[in-house]
């Protein structure tokens, strides 16, 4: 049971859920208050979550200013794994706990880079598109080579990225990995070789990008990148839309730098109507769902909410992102 029950869990952003039931369940079992929000900015959460002792969000900002205006807040849950949307060195600073979900949605993600990876390089939806305007060919397809033997390079060799490893390996590729913060140690019964980013972008035939999104790795892959990529290699990101220079990406795809690229995530989501990506035939795009399957999505909101109530009980979330907080974390 939580400490108080005067503590409020306030949950930012419900429109983006279909429902918040079992949060609620939970966090309402462990005697603690649950409100449901519907805020689409800032402004909004300043306004209506002044009394949360704990904020669920799921793809709201969470700013300093945010952090300043609520006095009370002493944890911030992340619906996720990425907590770029948290201004985490402010949420320190200001000694707020952030939480997110690290383990849950590995194979989810890791099956939609594949279904990306075979959509473009196996030309599935080029072709679907033909068939449905009335062109029985199997030409438009040229050139596919054979998966079995090319080379396949994993960008951030964590948790999703060594999900998809396992995937590329029976699909037959040789399998390279950047990963500058990956102990080698790490990687006993692992049939992969840690290479620069630069050897990776030259040899790999595919590139599939599993990192967070940090300010290191924001538009790590710009055009001096994927101009050494070759012209037949394919570029995936499940990552994070920003990873990518989206600009760059359009020209290299336009003028064949590289064969074709497989998106889940954008670096403006929902993208423009006009955004130029839009336009290709040689992309795939699928609108950030990469971690969803009904039970993925059970699991993360079971998970948040036991976050939210390891907080009020113990003062301090279960899945904890900044524990360099703790000498000055808010009191209860
Ligand atoms: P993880 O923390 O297990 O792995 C991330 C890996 O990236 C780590 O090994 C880390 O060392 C590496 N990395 C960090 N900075 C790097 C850099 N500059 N260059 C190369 N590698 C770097 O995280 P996990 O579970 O594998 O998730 C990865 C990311 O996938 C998340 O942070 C999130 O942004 C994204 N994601 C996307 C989803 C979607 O729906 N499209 C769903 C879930 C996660």
């Amino acid at each position: 049971m939580v400490k108080d029950s005067m503590f409020k869990v306030i949950m930012t952003d419900s429109q983006r859920l279909e429902n918040v039931d079992i949060e609620r369940e939970i966090i309402e079992r462990a005697g603690a208050k649950f409100v449901a929000e519907t805020c689409e900015t800032e402004d909004d959460v300043i306004a209506r979550c002044q009394d949360a002792d704990v904020l669920l969000c799921v793809g709201i900002p969470t700013t300093r200013r945010v952090m300043e205006a609520l006095k009370k807040c002493r944890a911030i849950v992340r619906y996720g794994i990425g907590v770029d949307t948290v201004d985490i060195p402010a949420a320190t600073e200001a000694g707020i706990c952030v939480a997110n979900v690290p383990d849950f949605c590995w194979d989810e993600v890791a099956d939609t880079a594949m279904s990306l990876l075979l959509a473009v390089a196996r030309k599935v939806v080029l072709l679907n598109n033909l068939v449905k305007k009335g062109v029985w060919s199997r030409l438009p397809a040229k050139p596919i080579y054979k998966f079995r033997g090319q080379t396949l390079g994993i960008i951030g060799f964590g948790h999703i990225g060594r999900a998809f490893y396992k995937r590329a390996i029976a699909f037959g590729f040789k399998v390279i990995a950047y990963d500058p913060y990956v102990f080698k140690e790490s990687l006993h019964g692992y049939a992969v070789e840690l290479v620069s980013l630069d050897q990776l972008l030259r040899t790999s035939d595919i590139i599939s990008i599993h990192t967070p999104l940090t300010p290191e790795t924001r538009g790590l892959i710009g055009e001096a990148e994927l101009r050494k990529m070759k012209p037949t290699a394919y570029l995936i990101n499940t990552g994070r839309g920003p990873v990518v220079n989206g600009k760059a990406l359009y020209k290299a795809l336009k003028e064949g730098w590289i064969a074709g690229a497989g998106l889940d995530v954008m670096e403006k989501e929902p993208p423009d109507p006009n955004d130029p990506l839009l336009t290709l035939d040689n992309i795939v795009i699928t609108p950030h769902y990469a971690s969803y399957t009904e039970e993925a999505y059970h699991e993360v909101k079971v998970k948040v909410a036991e976050n939210a109530v390891h907080v009020l009980t113990y003062g301090y979330p279960k899945y904890w992102v900044n524990p360099e907080v703790k000498p000055k974390m808010r009191k209860f």
